[in-house]
């Protein structure tokens, strides 16, 4: 029998530097010969991914707050069934540019959708399945805004400081409340933040 891969996310605010150091992660995962694949929430597939443009998309129309949270959780189920579970199940490892911690950070401190209604959501649509780590770029969101300044922004980056203090403060809290969480000073110079997150994925890997 194969053994189940492991399950890892990357999470934190828009600039964190969550794609950046995904890229780091996977090569140093592969380097010590784990067989992994990398992809990313909202999307994943080809309809998730149809979705994450429907959710990104600046448009005139204002979402409502549940309506953006039943997409993000259509996505994810089709995300689940068609990559991460079949990846898990033939011993590859995932591991995912965003995951369900985002959507508490930002349809739940965000947007205030009540947690209960994507806990009940979480539990329909990935029964017990959680992820085995989760790193967690903290970061100042003033500092995060600065490095993406010129980028174009999508619905989301459009919000204001309160809105992104609201997803920090919820993935704090969410830090502090699982174990499977690591927290890393995303603010630091790059090279400093690469090797925190060696230093966690050591322990992660060692028996
Ligand atoms: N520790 C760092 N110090 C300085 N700049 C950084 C650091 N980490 C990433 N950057 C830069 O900040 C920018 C945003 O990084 P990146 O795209 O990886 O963030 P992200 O979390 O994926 O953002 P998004 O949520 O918008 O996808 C990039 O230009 C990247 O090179
Ligand atoms: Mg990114």
């Amino acid at each position: 029998m194969t053994m189940r891969g492991r399950f890892i996310t990357l999470e934190g605010g828009e600039g964190a530097g969550k794609s950046t150091n995904l890229a780091f992660v996977a090569a140093w995962l592969r380097q010590r010969g784990i067989t992994l694949i990398t992809t990313r929430e909202p999307g994943g597939t080809p309809l998730a991914e149809q979705i994450r443009t429907l959710l990104l998309e600046v448009r005139e129309e204002p979402v409502a707050a549940v309506a953006e949270l039943l997409l993000m959780f259509s996505a994810r189920a089709q995300h689940l069934a068609r990559v991460i579970e079949p990846a898990l199940a033939r011993g590859d490892w995932v591991l995912c540019d965003r995951f369900t911690d985002a959507t508490y950070a930002y349809q739940g401190g965000g947007r205030g959708v009540n947690p209960m209604l994507i806990r009940t959501l979480e539990e329909l649509v990935q029964a017990d399945l959680q992820p085995d780590l989760t790193l967690y770029l903290d970061i100042d969101p003033a500092l995060a805004e600065a490095r993406l300044e010129g980028r174009e922004r999508d619905r989301f980056e459009r919000e204001q400081a309160a809105f992104f203090a609201r997803v920090r403060a919820v993935y704090l809290e969410r830090a502090a409340q699982f174990e499977r969480f690591r927290v890393i000073d995303a603010g630091a110079p790059l090279a400093q933040v690469q090797s925190s997150i060696a230093v966690v994925l050591s322990a992660f890997i060692t028996p």
